[in-house]
């Protein structure tokens, strides 16, 4: 295993992350793991939701053209501003910008500044990609959702050919056999979008990414994916000879001091002081991620679904969660409701509320970093995904792994109360309970010295300095 020192780095990365929260998170997570091996560290990113440099005081970070952010903040689709930032990293001014910084990074190598050796970028990103690669600079890509995710990405084309899709009534619970446990229903249909040819394009960065890479580094573990993971890492191998580096749960692979921590809303700490003065095990956590929006009626079915439930909760209602309001309003007469044992929130310290003792379960959209940190926390699921990788992630939950309840179709307060029940009851949810006490004991073990992640990420050092 290559050393370096972490005082005067002879080597540096650059990396670029897609700039949403649940994607700069894991980005800036390796970066701190890289940082602590000893790797000079430079952030490229958009000024679109820019990460907070003073919250990492060990990095590097470059900031490209305001145009960037214009392109992206003009649509509200979370795909078509996937596509926008590709189509202005790819546009020939702004494409200049991002050759510029990396080049000046090239030439910063030949002052005797660290050497760059490679930029580590989302996924999503071909466009950066093919600026790196017209500089001669090595590529690897991460990818921020689960490796069943990431394989069912890479199959379109076979569930096209065998039927599966486009998704009809009458086929939405059959098992896609060649990817099991998932059903029809829990793909991710392209045809639902106003351009299916738009979506099948996004669904293909990936790959697309990946075969032009020197290697794929994904959020996940061994133990949790062992069968999709030996998929993904035959297929890549066969086809490109790109490896695959397993590193997951990356928010544990580096000690927090070297992770800082980018957040682009404030987080409300009193939520912590209230946890402490519950029970251990009564409390559900309700966070539907970053970009998750709802409409107002299942706004008010979550929330006469939570008082109905009689149990104590934590929820996270950001302010732009609702559609087509400015800013989310509780139903008349809620609060009143569940006065003294509900608290309702903008933003919380996820990570942290999830290890508090006072947490018996985490109603989640099943985003995959939420789905990463409940596991590490032993946290059971109510999982309610809405689009992409989500809903795979939350067949996984309640079917491969058996940690939580997935809640399907339309969310209404009598199945949602039903739901909770199961999962924070003795005896319905006893199984449920021991399955991610087992799962987050494996989790441990990954990153733990000796560990497959813990492996994994030093192939991936010894691979970057290769380079
Ligand atoms: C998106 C997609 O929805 C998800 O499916 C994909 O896998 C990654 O990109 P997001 O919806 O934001 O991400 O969900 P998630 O992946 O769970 O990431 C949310 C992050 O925000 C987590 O790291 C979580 O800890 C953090 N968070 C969320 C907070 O810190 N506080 C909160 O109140 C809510």
């Amino acid at each position: 295993m290559a050393r370096v020192d972490r005082h005067r780095p002879a080597a540096g990365v650059a990396l670029f992350p897609l700039p949403f929260q649940g994607h700069i998170n894991p980005m800036l997570q390796l970066a701190g793991a890289l940082h602590e091996r000893g790797l000079a560290i430079t952030v490229l990113h958009t000024t679109f939701n820019a990460p907070d440099p003073a919250r990492h005081p060990g990095f590097s970070f470059v900031a490209l053209p305001d145009a960037i952010s214009d392109v992206v903040t003009t649509t509200k689709d979370g795909i078509a501003k996937i596509l926008a930032l590709n189509a202005a990293v790819e546009a020939p001014a702004l494409a200049e910008c991002a050759r510029d910084a990396l080049a000046s990074l090239l030439n910063k190598s030949e002052e005797g500044e660290p050497r760059l050796t490679c930029l580590i970028l989302d996924c999503t990103l071909t466009g950066m990609q093919k600026v790196a690669v017209g500089l001669g600079i090595p590529t690897l890509i991460l990818q921020t959702c689960s490796a069943a995710c990431f394989r069912m990405f890479r199959s379109y084309d076979m569930l096209y050919e065998k039927g599966y899709l486009p998704a009809e009534e009458s086929n939405l619970l059959l098992p896609v056999k060649e990817l099991p446990p998932l059903q029809v229903r829990d793909l991710f249909d392209p045809s639902i979008l106003p351009s299916k040819e738009i979506g099948l394009k996004l669904l293909n960065l990936a790959s697309e990414t990946a075969a032009n890479s020197c290697g794929a580094i994904i959020n996940t573990f061994q133990a949790l994916e062992s069968h999709e993971l030996t998929a993904v890492r035959d297929e890549l191998l066969a086809d490109k000879g790109v490896p695959t580096f397993a590193i997951g749960p990356l928010h544990k692979i580096a000690s927090i001091d070297s992770v800082g921590t980018t957040r682009l809303c404030n987080q409300d700490r009193s939520c912590i002081e209230w946890l402490d003065m519950q029970d251990p095990g009564s409390v559900l956590y309700v966070s539907f991620g970053s970009v998750v929006r709802i409409t107002e009626d299942e706004f008010t079915e979550v929330a006469w679904g939570l008082a109905d439930s009689g149990k104590p909760f934590l929820w996270v209602v950001r302010h732009d969660l609702v559609l087509g309001v400015e800013k989310a309003e509780l139903p008349l007469g809620f609060e009143c409701a569940v006065e003294g044992r509900g608290k309702v929130i903008e933003w919380a310290p996820q990570q942290e509320v999830l290890a508090h003792s006072a947490i018996g379960g985490f109603w989640t959209h099943s985003g995959w970093n939420s789905t990463l940190e409940s596991i590490y926390e032993g946290v059971p699921m109510l999982s309610s995904p809405y689009v992409g990788d989500q809903l795979a992630t939350g067949r996984y939950v309640e079917d491969a792994w058996k940690m939580g309840v997935l809640l399907e179709s339309l969310l209404e307060r009598g199945k949602i109360k039903k739901a909770i029940t199961t999962l924070m009851e003795a005896n319905d949810g006893l199984e449920i309970r021991e399955r991610a006490k087992s799962l987050k004991e494996k989790a441990r073990l990954c990153v733990q010295s000796g560990g497959s992640s813990r492996r994994d990420f030093d192939r991936l050092v010894d691979h970057i300095l290769s380079l």
